[in-house]
C-alpha cells in the first residue's frame, strides 16, 4: 500500500475519557511495518496499513505534500468502534422479548443457534453480520460463534476478506443445553484447539476460548478451556458472568464450593489477561477486586440489560475498583448493533436517578469507552481502537449533518462535549458515512431484504 493522507476534522484519544479534536486535521496512513511476523512466526507480505501521522492540516501537510489527499469537507475522522461483546448467531433473535435471561435463552435463542448446524446458513448470517457491522462503523468485535466449528470458520473467511481485526470463538456447553447446541465435553476442547491452531493470529484474527457460562459447563469442561487458555496464552477468553439473578442464584448451587459465581471462572484458570466477561453486574466488592488482580475485562452491555431487565452496570464501583472494561452491543439480547445507541445506553444505565446512585459519564467517556478503552481492555491498545501513529487503519468518516436534526444540533454545538452529545444522542448508521478497514474503504450500502410481512 503507498501513503494516503486524509484531510477532515480528527477526533481521537490521547487517555482515558480524554479526547482530541482537531478541526482541520490531516490523517495519513501507509504500510505497516515492512517485516512484521505473524502469530505462526511467517513474515506478512501483507501487513495491516497503519497510521503514519496524525494532526492539525496546517501542520502536516507541508511534510507530506507528495502525498495523494482525500478532502472530506465537513467530516468527522474517528477511530473505528470496538464491540467487546457480540454473538454474531444472535442476528435474527434482536427483538425476542422474554421475561428474563434464562427463558430467553430457551425459548428463542438456543433454537436459532441450532440452526448453526448447517454452514451454508452461517455462511450466510456471518456475510449479513459483518456488513451490518461495517455499516455501523465497528471495524472490531469481540463475538461469540455458537457451538458448531463450522460457525467459527464461517465468520472467520468472511472477516479475513474483508481484512477485518476480529476476535471469535466455538462456544462450548456440554449440560443443561438442548439437544442442538449441546457439545461434548472431549470433542468441544478438541475442537477448540483445532480451530486455535487454524486461525489464531492469521491475518488480523484471534481465537477466543469461550466456555458459554458456568452453567451450561461441566467441571471437566471448565477444567480443560482454563488449559487451553494457559497453553495458548495470547489468546482470548470469553464468557458471561453475574447479569441475572436467577442465574446466578444457578451457578452457585451448581459451584457450591467456589467463593462467588464469578470465582468459578478463576479457580478453573480463566481469569487471566484477555479474558473478557460480559455484565459483570451482580458482583461484590471481592469479585472487582479480582477482576483487577486478574487484568480481567468487563464488557458492559448496557441494551442488552435493559432490554432484558438484568439490572444496572455499577460504573461507581468499577471505578473504584480499577479493573478494565468497555462497552458492548450484547446482540440479540442487546437492541441493535448501533454504538451510537450502546453509548448512549450506557449513559442512562450510570446515571444517578432519583431511585439509585451512579455517575454522570461524559461523552468523552463514552466514546472512550466504545473505542480506546474497549481496545485497551481486550489488550489491543495502540492497535485499533485511536488514530495515534502506529494504529492499524481503521477509521470512520462521520457525517455530522447526517439528518436534518443532527446538522442543526451539531451546528449550535460550542464545545467538543456538546457536538460529541448531539452524536451519541441522536446519531446512528446515517452518521456513517464510510468505515475504513485497513485503509480500505468497506462500507457497502447493504440493500434492505424484502419483507414478507403484508
Ligand atoms: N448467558 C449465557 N448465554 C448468553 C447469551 O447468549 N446472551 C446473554 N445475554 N447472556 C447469556
Ligand atoms: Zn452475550
Amino acid at each position: 500500500m503507498t501513503m494516503k493522507a486524509y484531510r477532515g476534522a480528527l477526533l481521537y484519544f490521547t487517555g482515558p475519557g480524554q479526547a482530541h479534536y482537531e478541526s482541520d486535521g490531516l490523517l495519513v496512513v501507509g504500510p505497516g511495518e515492512t517485516g512484521a511476523v505473524d502469530a505462526a512466526g511467517a513474515e506478512s507480505a501483507t501487513a495491516c496499513p497503519r497510521v503514519l501521522a496524525v494532526g492539525s492540516y496546517g501542520a502536516l501537510a507541508p511534510r507530506f505534500a507528495h502525498v495523494p489527499t482525500t478532502h472530506f469537507a465537513g467530516r468527522i475522522l474517528a477511530p473505528g468502534f470496538v464491540d467487546m461483546h457480540i454473538h454474531y448467531p444472535q442476528t435474527d433473535v434482536i427483538g425476542a422479548p422474554a421475561e428474563d435471561l434464562l427463558s430467553w435463552l430457551e425459548r428463542y435463542t438456543f433454537p436459532h443457534e441450532a440452526r448453526f448446524a448447517d454452514p451454508a446458513h452461517c455462511a450466510a448470517v456471518a456475510e449479513f453480520f459483518l456488513e451490518e457491522l461495517l455499516r455501523h462503523g465497528v471495524s472490531t468485535a469481540l463475538t461469540f460463534a455458537t457451538s458448531h466449528p463450522a460457525s467459527v470458520d464461517a465468520l472467520f473467511a468472511a472477516a479475513q476478506r474483508r481484512r477485518m481485526r476480529l476476535i471469535t470463538g466455538k462456544v462450548l456447553q456440554d449440560r443443561h443445553s438442548p439437544e442442538g447446541v449441546r457439545d461434548d465435553t472431549v470433542q468441544g476442547l478438541v475442537d477448540t484447539e483445532a480451530l486455535i491452531q487454524r486461525w489464531h493470529g492469521v491475518d488480523r484474527l484471534g481465537y477466543a476460548i469461550t466456555p458459554r457460562f458456568a452453567p451450561t459447563s461441566t467441571p471437566a469442561q471448565l477444567r480443560g478451556a482454563g488449559e487451553l487458555a494457559a497453553r495458548y496464552p495470547d489468546t482470548w477468553v470469553q464468557s458471561h458472568v453475574a447479569e441475572n439473578v436467577n442465574e446466578v442464584r444457578w451457578a452457585r448451587e451448581l459451584f457450591p464450593a467456589a467463593r462467588s459465581y464469578l470465582a468459578v471462572y478463576d479457580d478453573f484458570g480463566l481469569m487471566r489477561e484477555r479474558a473478557v466477561y460480559a455484565h459483570c453486574i451482580h458482583l461484590d466488592a471481592a469479585d472487582r477486586a479480582l477482576l483487577r488482580q486478574r487484568h480481567t475485562a468487563a464488557a458492559v452491555c448496557p441494551s442488552s440489560n435493559l432490554f432484558l431487565g438484568s439490572g444496572f452496570f455499577d460504573y461507581a464501583a468499577a471505578e473504584r475498583a480499577g479493573f478494565h472494561y468497555g462497552l458492548a452491543s450484547d446482540v440479540g439480547g442487546g437492541t441493535g448493533f448501533s454504538p451510537f445507541h450502546t453509548m448512549l445506553a450506557a449513559y442512562y444505565v450510570a446515571r444517578e436517578g432519583q431511585t439509585k446512585t451512579g455517575l454522570g459519564l461524559t461523552p468523552q467517556q463514552l466514546w472512550w469507552q466504545h473505542t480506546a478503552g474497549a481496545a485497551q481492555a481486550l489488550g489491543l491498545a495502540g492497535v485499533v481502537g485511536n488514530l495515534q501513529p502506529g494504529c492499524e487503519a481503521d477509521f470512520l468518516v462521520l457525517d455530522p449533518a447526517a439528518t436534518p436534526l443532527l446538522a442543526r444540533k451539531t451546528a449550535q454545538a460550542q464545545s467538543l462535549d456538546e457536538l460529541l452529545f448531539a452524536l451519541i444522542v441522536l446519531g446512528d448508521d446515517r452518521a456513517i458515512e464510510q468505515c475504513f478497514v485497513a485503509g480500505q474503504a468497506a462500507k457497502s450500502s447493504q440493500a434492505p431484504a424484502s419483507s414478507a410481512f403484508t
